[in-house]
């Protein structure tokens, strides 16, 4: 008998049963997860667990052994396998990714950092606008632009990290620890700002050490361990699980 089932949200990303090396280092064991769309997705683990690994993967950067990477941006009827897509396509599919470090070329200008974010389009007026409203995000980067991007602080080259990130317009963000050696003020100003690019449309995938601060901010959130998905759920289910509580809330909440 057909079954009627409700149709399902559309998922913008879907991870399917992904396996990837490290030169002979066996990472990703089997890495399944979704994002659906305009959503806030944490991913939380252990120093070593994979989750660069599993960023850099679906950025094109790696490539697993086994396994799928679906997309679906919002232009496209159908999902798309990335796993076998270069850097460049996925940009321009529409994943944008704000590394680890955050990658800025100190010795370039603020501007120069940003419009490297925006090398794959051509539309100079989209970009000037996303310029423009990047800018009203980040005042500071428009009071700082003709300055050498190094001479900015931590918190002030993430803000370019994220910046640049959003100079290629892209439908889904994913961030790796955008909070790593920033005082917890920066950090307070850093997720509202994430919220607020959330609440423009943007769906964000984020790696975060500080799982205290991603789980407020994430709907939902997962646990690798080892290169494993050990466990996911709301927020709010995992804030509140004792094992999350232990590794990596400091036993407090
Ligand atoms: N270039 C590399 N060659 C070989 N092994 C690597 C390489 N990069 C990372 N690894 C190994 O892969 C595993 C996962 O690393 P990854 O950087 O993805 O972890 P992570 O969860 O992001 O850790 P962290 O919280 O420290 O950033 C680790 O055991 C690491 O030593
Ligand atoms: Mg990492």
């Amino acid at each position: 008998m057909p079954t009627l089932e409700k149709p399902k949200k559309r998922d913008m990303l879907k991870i399917d049963d992904i396996h990837v090396y490290r030169g002979r280092t066996y990472v990703l064991q089997g890495v399944s997860l979704e994002v659906g769309r305009r959503e806030i997705v944490a991913l939380i683990g252990a120093n070593g667990a994979g989750k660069t690994t599993l960023l850099r993967t679906i950025s094109g950067l790696l490539r697993p052994k086994k396994g799928k990477i679906l997309f679906q941006p919002d232009s496209q009827s159908q999902e798309i396998d990335i796993s076998g897509a270069s850097p460049e396509q996925i940009v321009q599919l529409g994943i944008s990714h704000c590394p680890e470090g955050r990658g800025i070329f100190s010795r370039l200008s603020v501007l120069e950092n940003l419009m490297i974010g925006a090398y794959l389009r051509k539309n100079r007026n989209e970009i000037l606008d996303d310029y423009n409203s990047i800018c009203r995000v980040f005042p500071i980067l428009k009071e700082r632009e003709d300055q050498a991007a190094g001479s900015l602080s931590g918190g002030e080259q993430e803000m370019l990290a994220i910046g640049r990130a959003l100079m290629s317009r892209p439908e889904l963000l994913i961030l790796d620890e955008p909070s790593l050696g920033l005082g917890p003020i920066v950090v307070e100003s850093l997720f509202q700002v994430l919220s607020e690019i959330n609440s423009r449309g943007v769906t964000i995938l984020l790696v975060e050490q500080n799982a205290i601060m991603a789980l407020d901010l994430a709907h939902r959130a997962y646990v690798l361990e080892t290169g494993r998905v050990v466990l996911y759920g709301t927020s709010g289910e995992l804030a509140g699980n004792e094992d999350v509580q232990k590794a990596y809330l400091g036993g407090i909440v």
